[in-house]
């Protein structure tokens, strides 16, 4: 590891939020993340970024108690003073709900396929801040808004699996910052989106970092996501850390072997143009609707929400 960017990277001052020291984390004895240290403070965004598998997941989940039962995990733990190492079961659910917000890589697992979207984000109002009824549907329409979805009032009472990819992962943002967080943790929030989405919703975010001066661990294998916003980058090799530091700092004179193979990998330049080919397939005019779905036996209701602007 970079001694001279670590120190400089992780002294925690006053604004750390989450300090993260020596964390070990293994299964069934054997160890997949070994020694990590990391903080993250009000504010700035700190990615944590390595090859799959590297330990990235198990690290946050490791921190946040999120792990099964068969994981052993150690190290010091800290979350704007409160020391995660020695919270009991029942203290867990205040600081997830109230002090930390989840944001996952596949919205389809984390949103439940059952409920509505107006009753997942309601139900995540009721336990923290017991809003119910109006109160909890008017809060939910806000936070909708604020994730930039337009039709809030029709997205609601639509299912999950009415809405496309990014639409999802907005709706799970808006319940990530439902309680107003102070750490969002955003594990490959874009992966299995198209670039452009990607863009809009890490815009997103860090907007909603600004505005609610969330601290923001950012856990990316995308090292140009990582240079386009992060303030400061953790990079992770086989359960290690290689080195850390202010991403400008990391990625322009890499002090790790690691670290240099990784960006000497990245793709360069533009692909070639693609000369004259005949088109393996081909589509005109296409056309995709969804039937209204009926209420009762004979009567159609409209349907609760076709999204124009599919994000
Ligand atoms: N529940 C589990 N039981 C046993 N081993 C696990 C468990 N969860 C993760 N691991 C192992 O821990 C290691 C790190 O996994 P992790 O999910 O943190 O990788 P990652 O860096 O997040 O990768 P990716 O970029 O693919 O998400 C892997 O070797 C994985 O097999
Ligand atoms: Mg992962």
């Amino acid at each position: 590891m970079a001694e001279h960017s670590a120190q400089q990277a992780f002294a925690p001052s006053s604004s750390t939020l989450l300090d993260v020291k020596h964390l070990s984390v293994g299964f069934d004895g054997s160890q997949v993340v070994d020694n990590l240290s990391f903080n993250v403070k009000a504010g700035e965004t700190l990615a944590l970024v390595g090859e799959s598998g590297s330990g990235k997941s198990v690290s946050a989940l490791g921190v946040m108690n999120l792990l099964p039962d068969n994981a052993q995990v150690s190290g010091e733990r800290s979350l704007a003073g409160t020391d995660l190492a020695s919270l009991k079961r029942s203290q867990w659910k205040t600081i997830l709900g109230n002090q930390v917000g989840f944001v996952f890589q596949e919205p389809m697992t984390s949103l439940n396929p059952l409920h509505r979207v107006g009753k997942q984000i309601g139900e995540t109002l009721r336990l923290h801040q017991s809003l119910t009824g109006k109160a909890a549907r008017q809060r939910a329409r806000e936070l909708l808004e604020q994730v930039r979805l337009p039709r809030p009032d029709e997205l609601l009472d639509a299912w999950p699996h009415q809405l496309s990819g990014g639409q999802r992962q907005r709706v799970m943002i808006a319940m990530a910052i439902a309680n107003q967080p102070k750490l969002l943790i955003a594990d490959e929030p874009t992966t299995a989106l198209d670039v452009t989405v990607q863009q809009e919703i890490l815009a997103l975010l860090r907007d909603l970092r600004d505005q609610h001066s969330m601290g923001m661990l950012f856990i990316t294998h995308d090292l140009n996501l990582v240079r386009a916003h992060a303030d400061r980058v953790c990079v992770m090799y086989q359960g290690q850390q290689q080195e850390s530091g202010p991403v400008s700092q990391v990625f322009n004179h890499p002090q790790s072997d690691y670290t240099a193979a990784l960006l000497a990998a990245e793709p360069q330049g533009r692909p070639k143009p693609v000369g004259r080919v005949q088109p393996r397939l081909e589509a005109t005019r296409l056309s995709v609707a969804f039937a209204r779905p009926r209420a009762g036996l004979f009567r159609r209701q409209p349907a609760p929400f076709c999204g124009r602007r599919a994000h």
